[in-house]
């Protein structure tokens, strides 16, 4: 089996670092997923009873553009590491057909039982797994390699519609946030837990909230009182930080942004997947991924220029059509970028070449 990288050492590591009080306690919460045994969902069903389950109402962003990007061939393996509610791996299961696989990944065992109702009949293997785990997905399933892997980051609109899920500010529910509820540590967790100092450096850096010291400030006051537990309690807090009047955008979204990729550890599991993308590939293999802010797309970025395994075939990222985004606003952020696995060493460019 491939071996495990550096950067995926390095994050296990951080199993091992307590709640200490610090900034980077948090991050001690990913070792629940990245630890965690893969559990197939036909074998272990961990979601709702059937008829609590809705039918999704998230749609697959730049769907023809991943199809175009992966090239899935009839017979091919294909990875969809972040299955959502199954509309791309629905579209890839039809490209494989009966000969190949797609092995579709979630967090959330309530978006794997949405993806399981799209793909029924189609050849998916659907796993209860973070997607930087795919290497013991893959000895689980016997496979050296994969044809195609594809990553839509972020939550979906199913995840944000769920108020029992806490994602969103526009109604009210538990301060939760947690894609997979095996998570140690929820958002309200840490918001009743860290100190000013280390909500604001959140808010800010996941956020790049201008006003993160105060709407720190104002939480640690109010939580004096008594524990803050609710999404509409937060939004409110945040919202009377604001000097001002707020423009289009409700000033909540910063930092519930925030606060959802400090409680999954959005960036760390991106870290450790684009550190092993290329040994998980097969050559001519691809890799798409699809990102939602600066943050995630700067690090596809670099990766991918800076893989020598790696070969970038789009060199500037797709994005929607304006129809596309009319009828789908989640697209208007969304960035894709593909790259392809070397097929033979000599592809590989050496150190002193420039890549593009
Ligand atoms: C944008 S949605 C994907 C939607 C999907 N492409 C579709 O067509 O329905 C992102 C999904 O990734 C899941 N997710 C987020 N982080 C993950 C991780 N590290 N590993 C696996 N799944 C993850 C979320 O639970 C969510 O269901």
């Amino acid at each position: 089996m491939i071996p495990i990288g550096g950067l995926r050492r390095g994050v296990a590591d951080l199993d091992r670092i307590g709640h200490a009080g610090r900034v980077g306690a948090w991050i001690a919460s990913a070792s629940a997923d990245l630890t965690s045994i893969v559990t197939p969902l036909n074998h272990e069903p961990d979601v709702p009873p059937e008829d609590s389950v809705p039918s999704a109402v998230h749609r697959p962003v730049l769907l023809d553009e991943v199809i175009a990007g992966l090239d899935p061939k009839p017979g091919a393996v294909i990875v969809d590491g972040t299955v959502g509610a199954g509309g791309h791996a629905r579209a890839i299961a039809e490209r494989v057909g009966p000969s190949g696989r797609v092995i579709g990944l979630d967090r959330d065992p309530e978006m794997l039982a949405l993806a399981e109702e799209a793909t029924t009949g189609l050849p998916v293997t659907l796993v209860n797994s973070a997607y930087s785990d795919l290497d013991r997905v893959m000895n689980d399933l016997e496979l050296d390699g994969v044809d195609g892997i594809l990553l839509d980051l972020g939550l979906s609109s199913d995840q944000l519609a769920w108020s029992h899920r806490g994602f969103s500010f526009s109604q009210d529910g538990p301060l939760d946030m947690r894609f997979d509820p095996k998570t140690r540590e929820s958002a309200a967790d840490l918001i009743n837990d860290l100190t000013a100092e280390e909500l604001a450096d959140i808010f800010f850096q996941f956020g790049e909230e201008r006003h993160s010291r105060k709407i720190a400030r104002r939480i640690v006051e109010a939580r004096r009182v008594e524990p803050i537990t609710t999404t509409a309690r937060l939004a409110d807090l945040v919202r009377k930080s604001i000097p001002g009047k707020w423009g289009p955008i409700d000033p909540a979204t910063r930092v519930f942004q925030a606060l959802r990729i400090a409680v999954n550890q959005e960036l760390e599991h991106l870290d450790v997947t684009l550190a092993n993308l290329a040994d998980w590939l097969n050559p001519g293999g691809r890799a798409a991924i699809i990102s939602f802010h600066s943050l995630e797309d700067r690090r596809v970025k670099h990766s991918f220029r800076n893989d020598p395994q790696l070969e970038v075939i789009t060199r500037k990222p797709i994005t929607a059509t304006p129809e596309e985004i009319q009828i789908n606003s989640r697209a208007r952020s969304a960035k894709l970028r593909v790259a392809e696995k070397c097929t033979r060493p000599t592809d590989i460019p050496s150190p002193t070449q420039t890549r593009t």
